[in-house]
């Protein structure tokens, strides 16, 4: 019988249920999967307290996964039983088994092992859009990337560098620091003992920086738009801290004609080409050893509630997967 991980009401881990689940065959435009490995996102940690609405209770929780097709239902051309596929999709991730809609899974290349797929999906392909859609990184960028040492962090430290950008992260200790410096940072800070302003305008000999990257939230807000030089670009991607508080607008044109934005991966792969194309682009980048996706913690899948302690609680560096 399929199991899956679920929140009937939302609250901290122990929110989250190891139970059995009824699966119904796979409907039309479904295929039903057998999955190896999922990812583990901060993502799964707004959904379980509430900060992001689920659309009902119960709801199985989890964005990102990989396994083997199983079965497809009608309609479905596209994959056949024993493909190896994996996907990012707004909850259902946390099981054993499950059934989705096909238009949301891609193929995994051989070289691509369940593992990477099931955290470069969401993760990854996050940074895919981050690094060449939202703004593009060209060689001589200075970019800014909070929370450097983390799952979105060390990947897209990773490919910042590997575009040719100068990499500044800032990290919540120093075992933190040696893992973003040996993952493409050119300079680390440790935000919670130095001043990260400071830090960046001696880096950058007040030069500032083009773009800054900001998944932590409050914390480092308003300090991002003081990393920036005059019509940089902010982008708020995310609150591991809480949310950015509400401000005015003016306060772009005080920092130098700023711009901002705060993004999703959702309106980025909505179309089924551009999924593709950053599939694509993100295999090939991994294949060719430009990319190396760092899974530094697994996790049983009944185990999900210790694996968002250690989220939160800021110990895990990297990927972490739970195994079903
Ligand atoms: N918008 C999108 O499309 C999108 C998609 C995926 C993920 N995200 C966002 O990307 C960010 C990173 O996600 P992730 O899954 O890779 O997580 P993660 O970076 O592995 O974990 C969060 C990290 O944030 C830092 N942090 C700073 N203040 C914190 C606090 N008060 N509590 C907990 N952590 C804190 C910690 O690193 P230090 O100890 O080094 O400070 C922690 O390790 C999240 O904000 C997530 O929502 C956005």
């Amino acid at each position: 019988m399929a199991k899956a991980v679920r929140v009937h009401q939302v609250g901290g881990p122990e929110a989250l249920i190891y139970e059995s689940i009824d699966l119904p065959p796979p409907g039309v435009g479904e295929v039903h999967i057998r999955q190896h490995a999922v990812g583990l996102n901060f993502i799964d940690v707004y959904y379980r307290t509430g900060l992001y609405k689920a659309p009902s209770l119960p709801f199985v929780a989890g964005n990102e996964a990989a396994g083997e097709v199983v079965a497809v239902g009608p309609g479905v051309t596209d994959f056949h039983p024993g493909d190896r596929v994996a996907y990012y999709a707004n909850l259902g991730g946390y099981a054993t088994e499950r059934n989705i809609a096909a238009d949301k899974l891609v193929k995994l290349p051989d070289h691509i092992t369940y593992e990477q797929g099931a955290v470069l999906m969401l993760k990854g392909l996050t940074v895919w859009y981050l690094l060449h859609k939202t703004f593009k990184i060209e060689p001589g960028h200075r970019v800014l990337i909070h929370a450097a040492a983390g799952g979105i962090g060390l990947i897209a430290c990773q490919w910042a560098n590997a575009l040719g950008a100068n990499v500044i992260g800032t990290v919540g200790s120093k075992a933190k620091a040696e893992l973003a410096l040996a993952n493409g940072c050119d300079h680390v800070i440790l935000y919670n003992e130095e001043n990260f302003v400071e830090r960046v305008k001696q880096i950058s000999r007040n030069e500032l920086c083009d773009v800054v990257y900001d998944g932590v939230g409050k914390t480092t807000f308003p300090g991002s738009l003081s990393c920036l030089k005059p019509r940089g670009l902010f982008v708020s991607f995310g609150n591991a801290s809480g949310p950015v508080p509400p401000f005015a607008l003016a306060e772009l044109n005080n920092h130098g004609s700023l711009f901002a934005t705060r993004p999703k991966l959702n309106d980025y792969v909505a179309k089924r080409a551009d999924l593709i194309e950053g599939a694509d682009t993100l295999f090939a980048a991994v294949i060719s050893g430009k990319l190396h996706v760092p899974i530094n913690h697994a996790y049983a899948l009944k185990d999900a509630a210790q694996a968002h302690i250690d989220l939160e609680s800021r110990k895990t560096t990297g990927a972490s997967i739970l195994k079903p």
